[in-house]
């Protein structure tokens, strides 16, 4: 096994390693600008993962590298804690200008801690003790986060916060009766349910639960972290579905995928119910969060993230959607292709262009569904793509690219998807190619 690989499995996570080479996905990156990825042997690919969303404008952007070189020559000081941080105040300030009256921002290092600190807030304002959260939901896996996970397969493990109830993604079903007993501190959805299967919502959907949680006094909490920072075309998804939510939870796209960072913002109305008094002031806190590193270079990607950019990703993201669309037509193996801006999915439905085959093997569709979207991933990989299937929802691959991608890059990846599906169209074919291929893992493994 390579070195790295070796090291990986050895002190790091033995199980990731092992999937990564199930199928032939292991390669080692070495460079990355763009959305250019190059591996160990110079080969190059086109990134239409951008790392779950969190590289908005490809890797080492030279304007957000620059800022992080300036940031460190000025020698400010960084998680000082005895006295505001002014570039914390500085992004504060250039969130609040475009997501009024979400005015009032809390900084940490990762989605999970921002959904944490949402659910805090909406905790400590409302002095309730349950929580609505959605069926097929990802919110992070900090034990807090995880109470709300739409995933019993990431639950099961371990203990969850009491009193967090999930119901069904896109429906009102139970919803009315439970907030109306006012016993429910907040509702935490994903205005597009990502990991779930990029599934959007029904139209007016949220603006109705926008509405409920208003007259119940419930806290809408929308988790930004993948849809956040232009990934569907406004800088906030909740922008363009029109609803006013109480606090948002962000992260990943926000410094660019060069500094870790996450937050929340919420009203000053919220924000003083939850934490009224000055001793309140450090109830929530991180030492690192709102550090000056990471807010510099988050200030200079949401500058970045203009209308200029958010024009062009509904442009592109039209135009994705369209050959998407179009694929779902030609071939018998895409179920359906839905999504928004820069994020899509696509649901891959099994071969049954001879399915006498599959029923001789006994494969279950879904199973086989599973198979063939990692299949066509590390297909796409040797033809130089990366992406992946949603983590809840693996019958759906995801097509994720950075924002500034560009138009002809969209149509390789589009031209390449429609390739591997045209190989793949007879369950034989398929068959053939990734059970060699599990064979061949497997007997290298087994080697000595
Ligand atoms: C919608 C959503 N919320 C929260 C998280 C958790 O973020 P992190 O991995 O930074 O903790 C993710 C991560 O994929 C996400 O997609």
């Amino acid at each position: 096994m390579n070195p790295i690989y070796e090291r990986h499995s050895r002190y790091i996570n033995p199980g990731f390693v092992k999937l990564l080479d199930t199928l032939g996905f292991a390669r080692t990156f070495v460079r990355a600008r763009g959305a250019e990825l190059t591996d160990e042997r110079g080969d190059v690919y086109l990134d239409f993962m951008a790392a779950f969303g969190a590289v908005p404008l490809g890797y080492n952007h030279p304007a957000l590298v620059a800022e992080i070189a300036r940031s460190l020559a000025d020698e400010a000081p960084s998680f000082l804690h005895v006295a505001p941080n002014p570039e914390a105040g500085l992004l504060a300030e250039a969130l609040a200008s475009r997501i009024a009256p979400l005015t009032v921002a809390f900084f940490c290092n990762s989605g999970a801690e921002a959904v944490e600190g949402a659910l805090k807030l909406a905790y400590a304002a409302t002095r309730r003790a349950r929580v609505l959260y959605c069926a097929g939901a990802y919110h992070g896996l900090t034990l807090g986060a995880l109470s709300v996970m739409g995933a019993e397969r990431f639950r099961a493990p371990f203990p969850s916060l009491p009193g967090c109830e999930a119901v069904p993604w896109g429906a009102l079903d139970g919803v009315e009766e439970r907030l109306r007993t006012k016993k429910y501190a907040a509702f935490i959805v994903e205005p597009v349910l990502i990991e779930g299967g990029v599934r959007m919502p029904p139209p007016g959907w949220l603006a109705e639960l926008a509405a409920l949680c208003k007259r119940t006094g419930t806290l809408l909490v929308l988790d930004e972290v993948q849809t956040g920072i232009g990934r569907t075309g406004t800088l906030f998804a909740f922008q363009r579905e029109g609803v006013a939510p109480d606090a948002i939870a962000y992260a990943k796209a926000l410094s660019g995928g060069l500094v870790p960072i996450g937050g929340f913002s919420t009203t000053p109305e919220w924000h003083a119910r939850a934490f009224p008094r000055a001793e309140d002031h450090g109830l929530h806190s991180s030492t690192f969060g709102g550090g000056t590193l990471a807010c510099a270079v988050a200030r200079k990607t949401l500058a970045l993230v203009d209308d200029a950019l958010l024009e062009r990703v509904r442009d592109d993201g039209e135009h994705l959607g369209a050959r998407l669309r179009r694929l779902q037509l030609e071939s018998p193996l895409v179920e359906e292709a839905r999504g928004v801006g820069l994020i899509w999915g696509v649901q891959l439905a099994p071969p049954t262009r001879g399915w006498r085959t599959a029923l001789t093997l006994g494969l279950p569709n879904a199973l086989s569904s599973r198979l063939l979207a990692h299949w066509v991933a590390v297909r796409l990989l040797e033809r130089g793509f990366v992406t992946e299937t949603c983590v809840h929802d693996e019958t759906v691959l995801r097509v994720e690219p950075p924002l500034d991608v560009g138009r002809a890059a969209i149509d390789r990846f589009v031209d390449a998807l429609g390739e591997t599906l045209r190989e793949n169209e007879r369950f034989g074919a398929f068959v053939k190619g990734a059970g060699a291929r599990l064979i061949e893992r497997a007997l290298k493994r087994g080697a000595p």
